[in-house]
């Protein structure tokens, strides 16, 4: 009984290694990417604080000191039989690895080994529970337990069968070593960890799987008739799959995180779908899919967290050409393809390099004297159904300021309760939502005002714009004397525009009323959320800008989490 108390407490106060959805995996097998010190650059810029790393490399660890980025050291395969077999070589290891860079570099987690069960050979599946437990020992004498949390990650390779999801199980021969393994990760409060690749599955039988499935795109999904729950990508089905094994195993409390998903964007010959689109598609979709922080079909609130594979190419990864080729970002820090991120050297990126941009004179330094004005909508009272005083409340609210070009509205809200649409003087003054106006569904949300003239708001709800949830503002220029040599535009650095890629998935509206149960889709058996309907229609009719802005503010959304 004390010692239940004891598990039960020790799950209770656990702190998660894992604390936003978006992570990545810092993998250096390379001899040509950037520093340490560049990388924090970039993932500061790229407001991306949980990182993996696959060993605790000293000249990491010492750069991420005092940044704040959350950081899963690992220990390698190879060092598993060693820390197995000797706890005090164990206890040395993490004093040197872990404890001596704490509390300045904020290591969160230990990753012991990694895809060893039904990868490595059998003398590793062996030593791993070891390791493992030698590991948390130690942790445990350097009252470090609390802080750190001990994990390994698993392969596809674990699993006899992973399809539909629910029929999932764990290999009869990896079986006998995974479940004490799980059984002691259930004692210490340690989730699943699960390195999820639909490319692998797309790659390994292109004839027979959907690619828009893999990608995330609009399809018509898999059916799990035991679930009773329908798929529309494989990434959350990959998810299910595990949680199905872990129900099988007897370990239904237990929480699955993804600790690597990716997508290559080069390939052999015979890599079919290793291209720059799909790697684009399915890492756009992917953040999006993440930032709206929602739990599976099958465990719809367990939110779904994932650490992409990876930051870099890494040019000397052996295998296939694809190994080399999964990162968001090339070697010499640029951008692989454009989903939301800047690369290390874009001299024109606003976030990273504001040197250069007041080093280049005068169409720039525009830029620099527009100090942009932030405005919380309403106030206190946020972006709300019913504001006190009815529909007048947001005019009123409005009619005090003056906003000015590239000034920011900020809207509170609760995601899946509210939204935000930018939608066109006569929709807004009719509140005629029904037809899908660009909306932004995450609270809270940004909005660069920027463009002269009129903008319209609303809550795509209909009765929540009837009642008053509807705000209109003049944007008027600078009143700046600097005279700005091309046009009075926001400088194209301000605004952020990727074009879309073609899967791009815009994120449907969800219907009048209920909101939050209509939101998560494919709860109800049979039924799925239908697919949203093309964004031309609408979005043609407003200005190009108006869409360029939406792509703007979905990037400010994502950076959100
Ligand atoms: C871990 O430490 C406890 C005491 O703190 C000890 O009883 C146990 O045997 C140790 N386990 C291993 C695997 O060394
Ligand atoms: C990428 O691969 C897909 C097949 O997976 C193919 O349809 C598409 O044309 C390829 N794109 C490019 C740019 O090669
Ligand atoms: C706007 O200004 C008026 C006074 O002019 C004030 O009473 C009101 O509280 C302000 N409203 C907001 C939302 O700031």
């Amino acid at each position: 009984m004390l010692s239940l108390l004891h598990v039960w407490f020790s799950v209770i106060l656990k702190v998660q290694a894992f604390t936003g959805t978006y992570g990545v995996n810092y993998g250096r097998l390379a001899n040509n990417i950037p520093s340490p010190d560049e990388v924090v650059t970039l993932l500061k810029a790229a407001k991306v604080r949980n990182v993996r790393i696959y060993d605790a490399d000293h000249s990491v660890l010492k750069a991420f000191r005092g940044t704040g980025l959350e950081i899963v050291v690992g220990l390698t395969n190879g060092q598993l039989q060693d820390m197995s077999a000797n706890a005090d070589h164990a206890l040395n290891w993490v004093k040197d690895n872990v404890q001596s860079f704490l509390p300045a570099t904020r290591i969160v987690g230990i990753a012991v080994g990694n895809e060893v069960l039904g990868v490595e050979e059998l003398s590793l599946w062996e030593a791993l529970l070891g390791a493992v437990k030698n590991i948390y020992n130690a942790t445990k004498k350097l009252h470090l337990d609390e802080m750190i949390e001990i994990s390994t990650a698993n392969s596809f390779a674990v699993f006899a069968n992973s399809y539909p999801p629910s029929s999932c199980k764990f290999k009869d021969d990896v079986s006998q070593y995974m479940k004490p393994l799980l059984e002691f990760f259930s004692q210490i409060g340690s989730p699943f960890c699960l390195n999820a690749y639909p490319f692998l599955a797309y790659i390994s039988d292109p004839e027979n799987i959907e690619l828009n499935y893999a990608l995330f795109k609009p399809t018509k999904g898999i059916y799990d008739p035991k679930f009773r729950l329908r798929y529309d990508n494989m990434f959350d089905a990959q998810v299910d799959a595990a949680y199905a094994a872990l129900e099988n195993a007897g370990f239904d409390k237990m929480e699955v995180i993804v600790t690597e998903t990716g997508w290559a964007s080069n390939g052999d010959q015979n890599q079919v779908g290793a291209n720059v689109s799909n790697a684009r598609t399915y890492n756009y979709n992917l953040r999006k899919r993440l930032a709206k922080k929602k739990g599976t079909p099958h465990r719809p609130k367990n939110v779904v967290k994932a650490y992409i594979f990876a930051i870099f190419n890494e040019n000397t990864k052996p295998g296939a050409t694809s190994e080399r080729n999964f990162g968001l970002f090339k070697a010499d820090g640029s951008i692989s393809y454009d989903i939301g991120f800047n690369g290390l050297n874009a001299g024109d990126s606003s976030h990273l390099s504001l040197k250069n941009i007041k080093n280049r004179g005068l169409s720039r330094s525009y830029a620099m004297s527009t100090k942009a004005e932030e405005y919380i909508v309403g106030g206190d009272i946020g972006w709300t159904s019913f504001p006190p005083g009815g529909a007048s409340f947001y005019s009123k609210w409005a009619s005090n300021f003056t906003f000015k070009l590239n000034d920011i509205l900020v809207f509170n809200f609760e995601s899946g309760k509210h939204s935000v649409a930018i939608t066109t003087k006569s929709k807004y003054k009719k509140c005629d939502m029904s037809k899908t106006t660009p909306f932004l569904a995450t609270g809270p949300a940004r909005v660069t005002l920027d463009h002269k003239g009129k903008f319209y708001f609303a809550c795509t709800f209909t009765s929540h714009c009837r009642s008053g949830q509807k705000l209109k503002v003049k944007v008027v220029t600078h009143s700046s004397p600097i005279s700005s040599p091309s046009s009075p535009k926001a400088p194209p650095e301000e605004v952020y525009c990727p074009p879309l890629p073609s899967g791009l998935v815009p994120i449907p509206p969800s219907n009048e009323g209920t909101p939050s149960s209509s939101s998560s889709s494919s709860t109800v058996p049979g039924v799925i959320a239908p697919p949203p309907p093309p964004q031309t229609g609408s979005a043609m009719t407003l200005p190009v800008t108006f869409s360029l802005l939406l792509i703007n503010i979905a990037f400010h959304v994502l950076l959100q989490f």
